[in-house]
């Protein structure tokens, strides 16, 4: 937390090119509080599919850019899509990678934050839900709420990639409110590190 300035991760769970969900992050970067920078991870179609057998040679770099990334974040912010009524996979596929080693995971009272949009009527519900299980596992602390469904989302952006409705945004202004709250409170009662969490 360098001076009073909130530095956040964020994170879209989708490598494609006009992602609604990257949109939303863009988004929520442009009306976030004037003490919050939110800077987006750009390497998750670099890192490779998780086997037990790589991470024993050695951490790929592009995993180990995602945990240093994680690690010097205050926060992070992730933008779910919803495939199959889950995440997606290389979203899944990153958790997995910056869930280890067990232990010692930049992602362990970690203070985060998720929303999402998907083409569904459920605005990826879902997909956020199946993730705030998998920060069960990790022992990161997930914001409560208010929980931002971008639902019909191809409706949802206009060709700026900005949100066409204002209580969108507002729900997105109030979400990064609180989540900076939130990280504060963390950063003043850190989660201890090192806990093994029970499995
Ligand atoms: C989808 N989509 C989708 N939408 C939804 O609301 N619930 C779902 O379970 C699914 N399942 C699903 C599976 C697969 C394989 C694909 C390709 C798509 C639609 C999805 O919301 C849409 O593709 C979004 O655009 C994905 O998010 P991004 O890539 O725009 O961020």
């Amino acid at each position: 937390m360098a001076g009073q300035q909130l530095e956040i991760l964020g994170i879209a769970g989708s490598l494609r090119r006009a992602s609604y969900n990257r949109r939303l992050l863009r988004e929520a970067a442009r009306i976030a509080p004037e003490d919050m920078n939110i800077t987006i991870f750009e390497g998750l179609g670099d890192i490779p599919p998780f086997n037990e057998d790589v991470e024993a040679e050695g951490y790929p770099e592009s995993v180990q850019r995602l945990h240093r990334a994680i690690a010097q974040a205050d926060g992070i912010l992730v933008a779910v899509p919803e495939y199959n009524y889950g995440v997606t996979g290389v979203l899944k596929n990153a958790i997995d990678w910056a869930s280890r080693p067990a232990g010692r995971s930049p992602l362990e009272g970690k203070p985060a934050a998720v929303m999402g949009a998907s083409m569904g009527m459920g605005g990826s519900a879902r997909a956020q839900l199946a993730l705030r299980d998998s920060f069960v596992f990790t022992q990161t602390p997930v914001l409560p709420g208010p929980e931002v469904l971008v639902a019909g989302a191809h409706e949802q952006f206009d060709d700026n990639g900005h949100l066409l409705r204002g209580d969108t945004r507002d729900f997105v202004r109030s979400l990064l409110e609180r989540f900076g709250v939130f990280v504060r409170r963390f950063a003043e009662e850190p989660v201890a590190a090192g806990v093994e969490p029970s499995r």
